[in-house]
């Protein structure tokens, strides 16, 4: 097969390049993924096999759970006509005290590419400059940029396009928020994160979202005004109060958090053709009421399918 066959029409520029943040990312690139994506999806729906991935091996290091993340990256690698490699920190010798470096350098020897889902960015940064193979963040306490390359598509899926598409995230300035304001920021969005006092997301994330903002026409905002935010919305969306490494703040959380439930009255508040998002795990009645998350207004659950076919256009830029 040709360059740009194996490619799947991809350029070069994300070739044999981590993905630790959508920073690594431009609006292009993100585009063609995008649109590989939407490609992928549609052979897949017809039952056709594309395998550029031939002979190659993710491993998947998962320090924290995971159903989502795990299952697509999996299923996505087979798919490809490639192959995946669970890996859990407690067996391996990263667990016992090998250096991350001394992994990343061995594990170069053997994969294409590892993903990784874990606390600290730092680790997954010091693994990528140590490691002669893309490196995936799988999510991290600061960013889930896989999971917004798939959010992405959804939306284009639902509302046609991304520029100027108003989206309000109602909750905790977590990892989502982080990886919703760069994502929507590059993509020419208006994202509007409205968070508790104390739980806004990082300043100098907020900083880069309004920079490159300048730049796609974006509207970045934050705000403690879960109503202002959801008003005329084209997008709700929200996650877990307590996530993943924050489970001793939980009862504190709750009750913090109890103003800002996406709910009926919330909703009303956004366009008519609202769709409400939460990339789940979803807690029925504390972020989020049954109503709203099981009702005709959400698309969860396309959503979650789509990690699949974004993961699968990320894998074949970065890796065939
Ligand atoms: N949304 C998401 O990343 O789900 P998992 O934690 O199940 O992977
Ligand atoms: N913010 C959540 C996302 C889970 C997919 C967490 O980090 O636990």
């Amino acid at each position: 097969m040709g360059a740009k066959v194996t490619k799947m029409g991809l350029e070069d520029g994300l070739s044999g390049k981590d993905f630790l943040t959508l920073e690594d990312c431009s609006q292009d690139d993100l585009n063609q993924l995008l649109e590989l994506a939407a490609i992928l999806k549609n052979q897949q729906k017809l039952g056709k096999q594309v395998q550029p991935l031939q002979g190659k091996t993710l491993g998947m290091i998962f320090e924290k759970a995971s159903t989502r993340t795990r299952v697509s990256f999996e299923t996505g690698m087979f798919q490809l006509g490639g192959h995946a490699l669970f890996l859990s920190p407690s067996d391996m010798q990263l667990g016992r005290g090998e250096t991350i470096a001394d992994t990343a350098k061995v594990l170069s020897g053997y994969l294409d590419g590892i993903m990784i889902r874990t606390y600290s960015q730092a680790m997954i940064e010091e693994m990528a400059a140590h490691a002669t193979i893309p490196i995936i963040n799988g999510l991290t306490d600061m960013y889930h940029p896989c999971q917004v390359l798939a959010d992405l598509l959804t939306i284009q899926e639902k509302k046609g396009g991304l520029k100027g598409v108003k989206v309000a995230y109602i909750g905790d300035g977590n990892n989502m928020a982080h990886s919703l304001l760069l994502g929507g920021a590059k993509m020419g969005m208006h994202i509007h994160i409205a968070s508790p006092k104390g739980y806004e997301p990082d300043p100098n994330i907020v900083e880069k979202a309004k920079h490159l903002a300048e730049i796609t026409g974006a509207q970045i905002e934050v705000s403690h005004q879960a109503e202002s935010a959801a008003s005329h919305a084209d997008v709700l969306y929200t996650d877990v109060w307590t996530s993943m490494g924050q489970e001793k703040e939980q009862a504190e959380r709750l009750a913090e958090f109890s103003p800002f439930q996406v709910n009926e009255s919330l909703c009303a508040l956004a366009k008519k053709d609202m769709v409400f998002m939460h990339c789940l795990p979803a807690h029925r009645e504390q972020e989020v009421t049954a109503g709203v998350l099981d009702g005709s207004h959400s698309i969860v659950f396309q959503q979650a399918e789509n990690r699949l076919h974004a993961q699968k256009a990320l894998l074949v830029g970065l890796m065939a």
